[in-house]
């Protein structure tokens, strides 16, 4: 996990490097200056019976400057230790988020939902930021805080020995309760990243259907739902920080304790001539020194506990594996466009989960026209969804162009599977970069040749840019068939030689939904063509029409054989033709 992490500092190593560095300088300074006090005070003190000559004022504006030197350098190191920090720590935060980001679009759709979409969300945001600051901290105080704290117990050792085990015992004390303060934060801090991805799944699910909230009108109810989640993010917040904030008042009451003993302890000592007043004065600073080191230490560890299942969270995303993972040498040629499903069984929750599909063994000739009809649940989308292995099937297997589809480079076999998903989206840009997508170079008259075949010119060229109409996002500038002919079109532009149609025709006229199958029929003769409907009519002259209930292949045949041996095709077909309900999931 910390390697995983590590990797993400690349391009800022020397200035994670050189801030513990630069701290050091500061912290050496910090320590050497109660040393050159105590010197000074020696020498103010030498004097006393003779009052002070030339020699000691010159001595003492010397030690001065030097003093005055080492405090404007510690500033320096400090400034500059602290300008580094935020760098390498802002920088690291962007390396990391790019991994993620990368990490991320590797994923599968079984990875992604998984995580789900606003726990991502969550991570690439709230948690990295908790990191960075986890990291700015860590490396500016780092070697700065133990080192002030092994220096100054060393020269109070040096000062003086009987007394310096004070500053043990008390350092031992305050470690522990730190560390104790710290296992009891942890798990509030985890639950409170939980409450984040609530939060953020709340907003996007609330931001994402705005639309739907509005026209129920369930505003208040959003409010609510909202307020419900943003109270528990506070409640555990609040529970984690009332533990943290104990931190201070206990790292303060052994600090001032430990001053306490040492000056009754001090005072004994010069009053019995075992020690003197430099040496107290001394002792005195480096006691600031070894507890502030200690309280410096608190800090950094309660960022880091904050931070740790942060980082735990991270390291889930960056060492997921996804569940689609290309072969180790991949076919790049997809042959036809002939698909085969061979026992086919398939399952969500991957092996023992309740099976979606259910034995599917069909075979689909190369140019065919294939249209698939089932109640609503029946699995047509998820059946679609093995051929360009959005999904791996559970058992049995896919194959395209007569091969297993595991065996083809994933680029390879998505450009030559081509599926306009039922719940498609459209991205902000223009229709034309829209379009690209489909094909990254495609010239404009390779854009309106496919924008024609899916019949989207006509209303295109009525827009007012015509095909640099701005979409939106989520391409809200568009009505619902539009953006289904849009999405039709960009599957086109990939030439693909399997073309998936789910549902794609559902908010287009029966018209124009027959006008597009003419236009694929003239146009792309040679493609396989696989379309998921509702309506009968929509794949009434399909070369074959597959009939799915439950997750199986109830039957597979043209539409006249159909209407001799399928019950459900035939009842669907009634309700549609005879007047009533326009639905394929009577049963
Ligand atoms: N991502 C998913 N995770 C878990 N279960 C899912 C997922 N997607 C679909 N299902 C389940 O799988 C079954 C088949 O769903 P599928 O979307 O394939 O049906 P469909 O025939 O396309 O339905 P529709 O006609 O409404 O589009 C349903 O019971 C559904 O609840
Ligand atoms: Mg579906």
């Amino acid at each position: 996990m910390f390697k995983t992490l590590a990797k993400c500092v690349r391009q800022y190593k020397t200035r994670t490097l050189l801030t513990p560095i630069v701290m050091t300088g500061e912290a050496a300074m910090e320590i050497l200056i109660p040393f050159m006090m105590t010197k000074l005070i020696g020498v103010i003190e030498s004097a006393q019976g003779t009052g002070l000559t030339s020699g000691d004022f010159r001595r003492i504006a010397v030690f001065g400057a030097i003093m005055f030197g080492m405090a404007c350098l510690s500033l320096l190191c400090g400034i500059l230790g602290g300008k580094l920090a935020s760098e390498a720590s802002a920088g690291f935060a962007a390396n990391l988020r790019e991994d993620l980001y990368r990490k991320i679009q590797t994923y599968s759709f079984e990875n992604v939902d998984k995580f789900s979409t606003s726990s991502l969300i969550t991570r690439l945001t709230t948690d990295v930021s908790t990191v960075q600051n986890a990291f700015m901290m860590l490396i500016r105080m780092l070697v700065r805080a133990p080192l002030l704290f092994v220096f100054a117990a060393i020269m109070s050792f040096v000062i003086s020995p009987s007394i310096a085990w004070i500053f043990l015992v008390s350092a031992t004390l305050l470690g522990l309760l730190v560390v104790l303060i710290m296992r009891k934060v942890q798990p509030n801090f985890r639950e409170m990243f939980k409450k984040y991805d609530k939060l953020n799944s709340v907003a996007q699910e609330n931001l994402t259907g705005i639309r739907v909230v509005k026209s129920y009108v369930l505003e208040e109810e959003e409010i609510k739902k909202y307020r419900k989640a943003t109270q528990d993010a506070y409640d555990y917040s609040v529970r984690a920080e009332k533990i943290m904030v104990a931190m201070m008042p206990t790292v303060q009451i052994v600090m001032y304790a430990t001053m306490l003993i040492l000056l009754a302890v001090g005072g004994v000592g010069i009053i019995g001539g075992s020690l003197e007043i430099a040496e107290l004065t001394g002792l005195i600073s480096y006691s600031t020194q070894i507890l502030s080191g200690i309280m410096m230490a608190a800090s950094v560890l309660s960022f880091v506990a904050m931070a740790k299942p942060a980082v735990d969270r991270i390291a889930e995303v960056l060492v997921e594996e996804s569940t689609i993972e290309n072969p180790v040498s991949p076919v790049t040629e997809v042959v036809d466009g002939s698909v085969e499903f061979d026992r086919v069984s398939f399952s969500y929750a991957g092996e023992g989960g309740a099976r979606v599909l259910e034995d599917v063994r069909l075979r689909i000739e190369s140019g065919e026209t294939v249209g698939v009809i089932g109640g609503t649940g029946s699995a047509k989308s998820t059946l679609v969804s093995l051929i360009p292995r959005l999904y791996d099937a559970t058992e049995g297997c896919v194959k395209v162009g007569g091969r297993d589809v595991r065996e083809y480079d994933l680029e390879t076999l998505r450009n030559a599977v081509a599926v306009v998903l039922q719940k498609n989206v459209l991205f902000s840009g223009s229709i034309a970069e829209n379009l690209r997508w489909g094909k990254e170079d495609a010239t404009q008259e390779e854009i309106e040749f496919a924008a024609r075949q899916a019949c989207a010119d006509e209303f295109i060229e009525r827009l007012p840019d015509g095909y640099g109409y701005d979409l939106g996002q989520g391409g809200v500038n568009v009505s619902g068939g539009q953006k289904q002919r849009l999405c039709i079109a960009r599957a086109l532009l990939k030439r693909p030689k399997v073309l998936i149609l789910d549902d794609s025709t559902s908010a287009v006229d029966m018209k124009t939904d027959a006008k597009i199958r003419d236009s694929l029929r003239k146009y792309a003769p040679e493609v396989t063509k696989l379309i998921i409907a509702q309506r009968i009519s929509s794949v009434r002259d399909a070369d074959r029409i597959l009939v799915l209930d439950a997750g199986r292949v109830s039957a597979f045949g043209t539409h006249d054989e159909l209407m001799e041996t399928s019950e459900i095709y035939r009842s669907v077909y009634e309700s549609q033709n005879g007047g009533g309900e326009s639905d394929a999931d009577a049963e």
